[in-house]
């Protein structure tokens, strides 16, 4: 199996288990998600129209919750922690040094339980990281794989499920695949696939859905949501937090050459930039045609004779 993470022959056995104890890694690109994405759409429609069917998507931005103490709070590069150095109530998981939210460390307790009971036995490697420890890691990937790297799998201190207490990583006690791709097919691994969410916790960086979640597929890593909001994701087949709330983009999808639509009604630009001239706005439910040119969350973009640069956030 490719392991998930290329050492360089430089990285020493020391950092190795430095990395192993104290946690997890993996993440790529951040959400595409624009600060000013409202002003990528028109506000002014053809002179016809009425302000009110002006409304497009940017008007409803979704709000995903962000209380880091309760259960549903989203967390990711784009939506940090507040605050920052957030410390959640703890409390250890008994047999081990690690800690988690009380309501977390009960439905792990169970869950592991639950893996005894089908012969499976989950060795639990980490749970709470301190805004600290998590700068630690960073640091230690960062000197091992370079900036680039490190950020598709570890998090910035201040933006890691890890510091809200609610997320675990888990192995095997013969450390077989430990906190590499092929941990997803090991006894722990498969059983956690297809148990967690039954506890509560999600796979929380599936395989495929690198540029959604911002990081490299970890099969170890778990969330706790509650198994109430673990059955709605399942329910509704979201494959990640992010699409349950309403923020994933995908640059990789919209970027694909093809026919495209537009979800708003949208300015296409002269440059990607929102100080680009408006050529036209080109109305929602539009067939546009990308050109397979993009630069950060613009996209270029053909309609009607007229070339120009468009937000991907209002393209499906
Ligand atoms: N490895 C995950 C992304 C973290 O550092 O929180
Ligand atoms: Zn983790």
């Amino acid at each position: 199996m490719t392991p998930a993470y290329k050492r360089p022959a430089a990285f020493g056995a020391a950092a190795f288990v430095f990395a192993m104890l104290l946690a997890p890694l993996s993440a790529p690109p951040a959400l595409a998600v624009p600060s000013g994405a409202a002003s990528h759409v028109s506000s002014v429609l053809p002179s016809s129209t009425s302000p009110a069917t002006v409304r497009g998507p940017a008007a409803k931005k979704p709000r995903p919750p962000r209380d880091p103490a309760k259960a549903n709070v989203l967390v990711n590069k784009q939506y940090p922690l507040v605050p920052r150095k957030f410390v959640p109530r703890l409390v250890a998981v008994p047999g081990t040094g690690i800690r988690l939210q009380p309501q977390a460390a009960k439905a792990y307790g169970k869950l592991a339980a639950a893996a005894r009971r089908d012969g499976v036995n989950i060795k639990l490697t980490s749970g709470y990281r301190s805004y600290a420890v998590q700068q630690g890691l960073v640091d230690e990937y960062t000197r091992a794989y370079g900036s680039a790297y490190a950020k598709r799998i570890v998090a910035m201190p201040g933006t890691s499920e890890h510091q809200t207490g609610l997320a675990i990583d888990v192995g095997n006690h013969s450390r077989a695949c430990a906190l590499r791709a092929c941990f997803a097919n090991t006894k722990v691994g498969s059983w956690m696939a297809r148990n967690a969410p039954k506890h509560g916790f999600i796979l929380r960086y599936p395989k495929g859905m690198e540029e959604v979640t911002g990081y490299n597929h970890e099969p170890w890593h778990f969330r706790y949501v509650g198994p109430a909001q673990a059955k709605n994701l399942s329910r509704t087949k979201a494959r990640t937090l992010e699409h349950h709330y309403g923020v994933a983009s995908s640059p990789r999808a919209t970027t694909a050459k093809g026919t495209k639509t537009t979800t708003a009604n949208l300015n296409l630009r002269r440059s990607p930039s929102l100080g680009g001239g408006i050529i036209k706005t080109v109305p929602r439910g539009a067939k546009v045609r990308p050109t397979g040119k993009k630069s950060g969350t613009w996209i270029q973009t053909r309609h009607g004779g007229s070339t120009g640069w468009m937000s991907s956030r209002y393209l499906r």
